[in-house]
């Protein structure tokens, strides 16, 4: 399978998740890229086909307000004009208070209805041991 990452952090937490997520899925033989939000909104606002190679997106934010950081929502809303059915969806996050990052990743989700959303995973800042944990459980059953 082929993945690819995209995040939107402030201060790191979100990236550290993005990071782990990375090396689970390349540990159980997937090939990987990951992005910063900002580091590719050009290329997927010029380009409808960017997201072709891809069998699975990864999509994670920082909790703002309750909600996917708000350039986190832009870019979002630019995937949404992409052809992206058949694909699996994770959504990831992270927040200061628990069930918050929750609350972000189905944000995230119930933008997406067409795809084939595979799970939700995120913690309070950077203690993400337990996310990892059931990331790997979603990855053994894919
Ligand atoms: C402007 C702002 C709004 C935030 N709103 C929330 C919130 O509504 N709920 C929450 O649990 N955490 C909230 N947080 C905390 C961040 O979501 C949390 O620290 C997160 O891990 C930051 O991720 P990052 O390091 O990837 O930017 C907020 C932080 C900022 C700066």
């Amino acid at each position: 399978m082929k993945a690819i990452i995209i995040y939107n952090t402030t201060t790191g937490n979100t990236g550290d998740l993005a990071y782990k997520i990375k090396n689970i899925l390349e540990q159980y033989g997937h090939q990987c890229e990951m992005f910063r939000d900002d580091n590719i909104y050009l290329k997927v606002r010029s380009n409808l086909e960017f997201f072709n190679p891809y069998d699975l997106i990864c999509l994670g934010s920082c909790t703002h307000a309750l909600s996917p950081a708000l350039s986190f929502q832009t870019f979002l809303r630019r995937i949404k004009k992409h052809k992206l059915k058949d694909k699996n969806l994770l959504c990831f996050a992270t927040s200061a208070t628990p069930n918050s990052w929750e609350i972000t990743c189905k944000k995230i989700q119930e933008m997406f209805p067409e795809l084939n959303h595979i799970g939700n995973i995120g913690c309070i800042q950077r203690n993400n041991e337990k996310a990892i944990e059931n990331f790997k459980l979603i990855v053994n059953n894919l």
